[in-house]
């Protein structure tokens, strides 16, 4: 398992498929070209490879797989910024503010098929389970995103709803990436399972960190826009947590945010990250984060894999958890 070679290869790979794609429509391939060489952590492809890698020495196997997670990942990211309405990714002007909307649904739509192209390329034997493993992680990342779109306009959300929200449309993903790139690389399926276990849990690490780096991170590190989930009406684990702590003027100032429809966006920003600091609800956040950094750990100690091997998953795991974008 060697995490820095893993990283670029499938820096190497991308790049080909880049080189790749047709010079027209034009309007259809700049955009994938846009979004890809400018690529963000590339953290699900390395998952997969270190799945393969926990089980077999030959990780060309997993490497058609772990691509189209990638590019997959990638078309979410089109389509979710239109969502968002979000300004800015990876520090850059998002492909449905730089062209339009409808240009970045059809090539997130391309992404998407094109992703399918190349998971299909994965060993024979595992193909069908394979296929079948990507595609249900699809549909359940649809169902992550129309929660998390429901809950901008649902005033009460529990924090299990919110869980469950944030496990379909993040977690399962880095799941099946590990899961899949073990199941190239040969494993059995009950130690598969145990990989999915570990990667849903950094998933929602992963995705709580996300939201606290949204608000409390520094922008252009993160290269989106600061604040953004707020001003969204996003209920993120601080919005929810905020929401059950506040009390008195606090709800009250917080709740006409939510609800005003004509706002200074820095205002609001400053105004709300305000009422969650009184509410101290980011060091609840991270003992989220941290129960599921733990319960990832738990799940590595199960695998039937070399002491070695499972040093290597936890240090990429802390590495992944402990980011700053
Ligand atoms: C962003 O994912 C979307 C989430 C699921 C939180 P990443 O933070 O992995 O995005 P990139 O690919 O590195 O830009
Ligand atoms: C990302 O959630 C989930 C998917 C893209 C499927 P976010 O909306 O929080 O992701 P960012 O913050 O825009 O990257
Ligand atoms: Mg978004
Ligand atoms: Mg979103
Ligand atoms: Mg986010």
């Amino acid at each position: 398992v060697n995490i820095a070679y893993y990283q670029e290869r499938i820096d190497f790979e991308i790049r080909k498929i880049i080189g790749q794609f047709p010079a027209t429509p034009e309007n259809l391939y700049a955009p994938l070209q846009y979004t890809l060489e400018h690529g963000g952590k590339r953290i699900r492809p390395v998952l997969t490879l270190a799945g393969c890698g926990v089980f077999s020495e030959k990780i060309d196997l997993a490497i058609p797989a772990a691509l189209g997670i990638e590019l997959f990942h990638n078309f979410t990211l089109l389509h979710d910024d239109i969502m968002d309405n979000a300004p800015l990714r990876r520090g850059r002007e998002t492909v449905f503010r730089k062209w339009n909307p409808n240009i970045a649904i059809l090539s997130g739509d391309a992404l998407f098929a094109e992703s399918v192209r190349l998971v299909a390329k994965s060993p024979i034997p595992v193909l069908a389970k394979i296929i079948d493993r990507f595609c249900y992680t699809a549909i359940q990342v649809c169902e992550g995103q129309q929660l998390d779109m429901d809950f901008e306009n649902q005033s009460v959300v529990h924090v299990d709803e919110y869980l469950n929200m944030i496990r379909l449309k993040t977690a399962v993903l880095p799941a099946a990436a590990l899961e899949i790139g073990a199941l190239c690389g040969g494993a059995d399926p009950e130690e598969a399972e145990l990989l999915n276990e570990f990667g849903l849990h950094i998933g929602m690490a992963f995705q709580l960190q996300d939201d606290v780096l949204d608000t409390y991170g520094d922008a252009g590190k993160v290269g989106k826009q600061r604040g953004g989930d707020i001003l969204a009406n996003k209920k993120t684990v601080l919005m929810l947590l905020a929401l059950e702590r506040a009390t008195g003027k606090d709800l009250e100032e917080l709740n006409n945010w939510i609800s005003a429809k004509h706002f200074e966006a820095e205002e609001k920003v400053n105004a709300v990250i305000e009422i969650f600091n009184r509410c101290h609800v980011l060091d609840e956040a991270k003992r989220f984060m941290n129960d599921h950094q733990q319960k990832a750990f738990d799940a590595i100690e199960h695998l039937h894999i070399s002491p070695e091997k499972k040093t290597a998953l936890h240090i990429f795991a802390d590495q992944l958890l402990n980011r700053e974008h």
